[in-house]
């Protein structure tokens, strides 16, 4: 056990000189009392609220109720506002701006007289973000997501995030809806704070978190809205002020098996194809080697048993009152290292004692599972040498073994601009191209892979395509659509020669996917193609293009990479 002296932000407080003056006095400034904060571990509350997250609007409350939990146990709580990437409005990506979220995370505790740290997000690239720095700075920390919003609802139709949004849109362009049902739509689909209820990269993420042991046991399947997430906030301030006595650091918890239950939790809950991205980017911060095989291993073992969509019916409220992921883990054990520590000091063993699922209908039984097999493989091949990766549990099963012809789209715009445009030629047996849509080309890696299905095909009932780019999708969107092909195409990879009536074979069983043009074109291509101009020539943007790596190394800065040390300010 640490003593109050061995504190961190003794550093700044007990000592009797001009500097410790001034920050004693600057803290009575702000109406505290010596005996508010003197002798007692500062614990910090990153918080990504912002009027621009929606899905963040209740975390200026959760923070109050944070505090309220730190009060209760000794401690003395500072909320410090950090960078919200909000999915809704940030452009061209909030995943541009993860590793800036990742740098302001770790540098504010490092800056701050800080002894432990309860991270406060949800909505997608702010929960890696903010693991992702306070595992560098590598301070105790705890994890409180910002939980799933309520259930959507038109004219009685359940409605999930974005799943729903792209499903009635297509029906739209399809001529199966009018405008007055679409708006009804617009008003129903987000009916309260939280971030988006299916399973989606921020629902996937929280729930890797969790099964990483960063955050208390049931925390990431609590609805944003439900009076126990208020409670979990509370119960997180008064866990992570003894923490910070134990001294239990995110490294202590981050092994290579904790990874390996963050993955099968995602093959199991069908996750988002970001996880993929995320996890290796938050290992290499804990030190932890992990490369895109892993995950292949894990999913080829796990079954699929989250129903929820998008590759499944129910959403995350559903999942809650079924007993939620302790329930799903449950059904699991023997693919689980259950000897891994975790946030509360228990090991996960201890923290699935006497979870239940309630039905069998949201959490499938093992030997009912949606898919024998988790949701995300991974594909090799001539045209992704270093990976990429297919939600093939959201997909139709027709196009599992696939070969056409592709129909290629340079950028974004060229693909709004040609996409209906009868000359295009597309049939439904055509294997839809996006290029320069991956970490630098994008840039930022957007999730622009789930490509539209052109409007003719649509009006044919054509619903599901292979598609294929170096982008990423959102976790809500589905269909067959490969994705983070790296290397990527901006920089030279073999996504950028494939021209329109190139045969592409993709074979998700056999996780192979193969342009099948003769090696002397290809190379005389290669010999042809020139880089495109980068994008930005000053600014974040130029740091972001100078620094990324490729989507198969999780997209980290490389000199954010690993567990070297960094010193303690000196305070003078
Ligand atoms: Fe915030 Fe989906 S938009 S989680």
């Amino acid at each position: 056990m640490k003593t109050v002296a061995e504190l961190r932000s003794q550093r700044w407080f007990a000592r009797s000189d001009l500097r410790t003056f001034g920050h004693r006095s600057r803290t009575k400034q702000m109406g505290y009392a010596a005996e508010d904060f003197q002798g007692k571990p500062v614990i910090a509350i990153l918080n990504t609220w912002s009027d621009a997250n929606p899905c963040h609007q209740h975390l200026r409350t959760r923070a109050e109720e944070v505090k309220r939990g730190v009060w209760q146990a000794g401690g003395f709580p500072l909320e410090m506002p950090v960078l919200s990437l909000g999915e809704t409005y940030m452009k061209p990506t909030t995943m541009l701006y993860r590793n800036l979220l990742a740098m302001e995370a770790e540098e504010i505790l490092r800056a701050n007289p800080v002894d432990g740290v309860v991270l406060l997000g949800g909505c997608d690239k702010t929960v890696p973000g903010l693991v992702m720095g306070a595992t560098s700075m590598n301070l105790p920390a705890l994890f409180v997501p910002a939980g799933p919003m309520l259930r959507g609802n038109w004219r009685g139709n359940v409605l999930g995030s974005g799943s729903d949004a792209w499903k009635y849109w297509t029906e739209m362009k399809a001529g199966n809806l009018d405008e007055c049902a679409w708006r009804e739509i617009e008003d129903g689909i987000a009916r309260s704070f939280g971030t988006c209820m299916t399973m989606g990269t921020a629902s996937t993420m929280a729930a890797a978190v969790e099964a990483l042991g960063l955050s208390l046991p049931g925390a990431s399947s609590i609805p944003a809205a439900d009076s126990n997430h208020p409670r979990l906030a509370t119960a997180s301030g008064r866990r992570i002020v003894e923490m910070v006595f134990e001294d239990l650091k995110p490294r202590d918890l981050l092994t290579p098996e904790a990874f390996d239950n963050a993955i099968t939790t995602v093959m199991a809950i069908g996750g988002s194809t970001n996880a993929v991205v995320h996890l290796v980017a938050m290992a290499g911060r804990a030190g932890v080697g992990l490369g895109l095989d892993r995950f292949d291993a894990l999913s080829r073992r796990t079954p699929f048993l989250a129903d929820i969509r998008p590759s499944g019916q129910f959403l995350m409220e559903d999942f809650f009152y079924a007993g939620g992921l302790r329930a799903l883990l449950a059904r699991i054990p023997e693919l689980l290292h259950l000897e891994a520590r975790t946030a509360n000091g228990k090991t996960l063993a201890q923290n699935l004692e006497g979870a239940q699922a309630h039905g069998d209908h949201v959490v499938r039984p093992r030997e009912q599972p949606l898919a024998a097999e988790g949701g995300v493989a991974v594909l090799r091949g001539n045209l992704a040498p270093d990976g990429a990766v297919i939600k093939h549990t959201a997909m139709e099963k027709r196009l599992l073994r696939h070969t056409g012809r592709a129909v290629v789209f340079q950028d974004y715009g060229d693909l709004e601009r040609r996409l209906d445009d009868p000359a295009l030629g597309a049939t439904p047996d055509s294997v839809l191209v996006l290029k320069n849509a991956g970490p630098l080309g994008g840039p930022g890696m957007p999730e622009w892979g789930m490509l539209p299905i052109p409007k003719r095909l649509l009006e044919q009932g054509v619903r599901d395509m292979v598609r294929i780019s170096d982008a990423r999708m959102s976790g809500t969107s589905y269909g067959a659509c490969v994705l983070h092909v790296a290397p990527e195409s901006f920089v030279g990879g073999p996504l950028a020669l494939v021209e329109d009536g190139d045969e592409i074979e993709l074979d998700v069983p056999g996780r192979r996917l193969v342009l099948r043009v003769e090696e002397a074109l290809v190379s005389k291509r290669r010999a042809a193609w020139r880089a495109p101009a980068p994008p930005y020539a000053r600014g974040f943007g130029a740091l972001f293009a100078r620094h990324v790596t490729q989507a198969d190394k999780g997209c980290d800065f490389d000199f954010l990479e690993g567990t070297a040390a960094v010193a303690e300010p000196e305070i003078h």
